[in-house]
């Protein structure tokens, strides 16, 4: 089966059985402060599992676009080295908010996989929540027992809250999970180790599909759970390697999600995949990331300097220079892939076709001006090992080539050992980790809970016909970041204020207190249909009501 025919037979096995099938959100987060990026396909969904708005369906499937990137789901180092894992990734799911639960969701996986795509049920093993303790959760026996109807008992594994806990991040829904893995080793191979001792051990073909999460709960920013009024459904399979196993692969590179991509860069930079790990791993990796630049482009998140631009600078900056050093490319290459990918996913994804011309332009000028970098940096290292005493190149001086000069560590010890000088990692590393934890304090935000003083759903924009209006706040929240420090969100019930959008900037303006007391109102946002209105400061006696006033 081709992959685009496994995304298709996915969204209508499911259509069959009533879900609406929905398009995939854009991958690039613009409403939640505390998601960068769509890192799974219950993001969009999030406020429908915590009740805080109504879906028009309450079954739905869809193909997500996912970037693991940053934040608590975090891939990338993997990438390229492995043959599984990807910056950028499909996931097939199917959602039930408030629906069917843990019998149908695991009876529906069972069916799709082993009926439908008639993967061997004997390659197959699956876990559940063993349970914990410390946070006063039992073991998912409901879960055990339907696995049980289809999958030999000694194939249900238990797993921890590390494996079999699923949290969106450090807040929001979560709840226990089920996965299914698959064992695609050979017979050989499964006579020597049980696959059972391998699931969730990184061995590249025992690899997790499926995972099945029974949200029940909310995450609090204080830590603690909060049980949701309902019980949903969010299941995440792995587009990538479940095609892996449909074409009988060892690896996600060699589907044809991969292969038209690989023969290219092969065609492109004269090499051969398959011909030395380090060449391999380039290939994959530039495969890897063009998909991740590209859909990123198309989402309308460009490269560059700050926030999530910079995170796909730095994605593509990786890309190149697997591909200068690895692949001898000292000349812009991977904007020409571009076409390959809209051939291939441009049906799936128009947004591709859309915008196939701008990603062209704008990954080839990355990559000269990347590569002019490349070419500085190699300039000054060669200035700096003139001035080296000794024959060991300074950690701090290699570190600095890499911070301001994208050179990487193993570029420079390249170079530097072609020059018969060896570097300092130990001291490389160690001014990496300062830099680390310098950007980690500077990264840190946090979202408060919301503190909800009155449940209304109308909140009204008036600011057409009136600059002035009395106003209550319905709900309010602490926000913290490492940029601007404290600062309170508030909702009111019906608000003059317009919010930013579309190129307008939001209006600011003042509260005023019955006592004449006046908070600023810094900004107004819309963030998941609900206007927001920033103050420094929270403004007491909120019950009484403000006069908001337009400045
Ligand atoms: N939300 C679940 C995951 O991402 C399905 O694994």
């Amino acid at each position: 089966m081709k992959s685009a025919e496994i995304r298709q037979h996915f969204l209508d096995f499911f259509n069959e059985k009533q879900h609406q099938i929905v398009p995939s959100a854009p991958m690039v987060v613009k409403d939640d402060p505390t998601l960068m990026f769509t890192n799974a396909g219950m993001n969009q969904f999030k406020e429908f599992f915590l009740g805080n708005k109504t879906p028009k369906s309450k079954r739905v499937a869809d193909t997500q676009k996912c970037l693991r990137v940053s934040g608590k789901h975090n891939d990338l180092e993997e990438v390229g080295i492995d043959t599984y894992h990807h910056t950028f990734f499909e996931m097939l799911g199917n959602w039930s908010f408030g629906d069917y639960f843990k019998e149908e969701a695991i009876a529906w996986a069972w069916e799709i996989l082993t009926e439908r795509y008639k993967i061997d049920p004997s390659i197959l093993y699956v876990t559940i929540f063993e349970g914990d303790q410390s946070e006063g959760l039992e073991r998912d026996m409901e879960a055990y027992n339907f696995w049980k109807k289809f999958v030999p008992e000694d194939r249900i594994l238990l797993g921890n809250k590390e494996d079999n806990f699923w949290e969106m991040g450090d807040q929001g829904p979560c709840g226990p999970c089920s996965e299914i893995h698959v064992d695609i080793r050979s017979e050989e191979e499964k006579q020597k180790v049980s696959g059972a001792d391998l699931v969730n051990q990184d061995h590249p073909q025992v690899v997790e599909v499926w995972n099945l999460v029974f949200i029940e709960f909310n995450r609090k920013a204080n830590g603690s759970l909060e049980q949701l009024p309902e019980k949903h459904i969010d299941t995440g399979m792995g587009f990538e390697r479940l095609c892996m196993v449909l074409q009988d692969k060892q690896s996600n590179y060699d589907t044809d999600v991969f292969t038209p991509l690989i023969r290219e860069i092969e065609a492109l930079t004269k090499t051969e995949y398959g011909t030395s790990i380090e060449v391999d791993r380039a290939i994959r990796v530039i495969a890897d990331h063009v998909r991740t630049v590209y859909f990123s482009i198309a989402d309308g998140q460009l490269p560059s300097n700050t926030g999530a631009g910079y995170v796909i600078r730095r994605i593509l900056r990786r890309a190149i220079r697997y591909g200068f050093t690895f692949l001898g490319q000292k000349e812009a290459f991977i904007h020409l892939l571009v076409s390959t990918l809209e051939k291939q996913m441009g049906d799936a994804f128009p947004e591709l076709k859309r915008e196939q011309k701008l990603a062209f332009n704008v990954i080839r000028e990355e990559e000269n001006s990347f590569l002019k970098t490349l070419d500085q940096g190699l300039i000054l290292l060669d200035a700096i090992l003139k001035g080296t005493k000794g024959k060991e190149l300074d950690g701090a001086k290699a570190f600095e080539l890499y911070d301001t000069y994208g050179f990487p560590y193993d570029l420079t010890a390249l170079i530097a050992s072609e020059r018969g000088y060896t570097v300092d990692e130990e001291g490389f590393k160690a001014s990496m980790e300062q830099q680390k934890n310098r950007s980690r304090a500077a990264a840190s935000s946090k979202a408060g809970d919301w503190v909800v003083l009155a449940q209304d759903e109308l909140e009204e924009f008036v600011g057409y016909d009136t600059l002035e209006t009395q106003v209550k706040v319905t709900r309010y929240r602490k926000m913290t970041t490492a940029k601007e420090g404290d600062f309170y969100q508030l909702v009111f019930n019906l608000t003059p204020f317009y919010p930013e959008g579309g190129g307008q900037v939001g209006d600011k303006g003042y509260l005023e207190a019955s006592n004449g007391d006046i908070y600023y109102i810094l900004n107004t946002k819309k963030e998941n249909n609900l206007i927001i209105h920033f103050t420094e400061t929270l403004p007491t006696k909120l019950e009484e009501g403000f006069k908001a006033v337009v400045d």
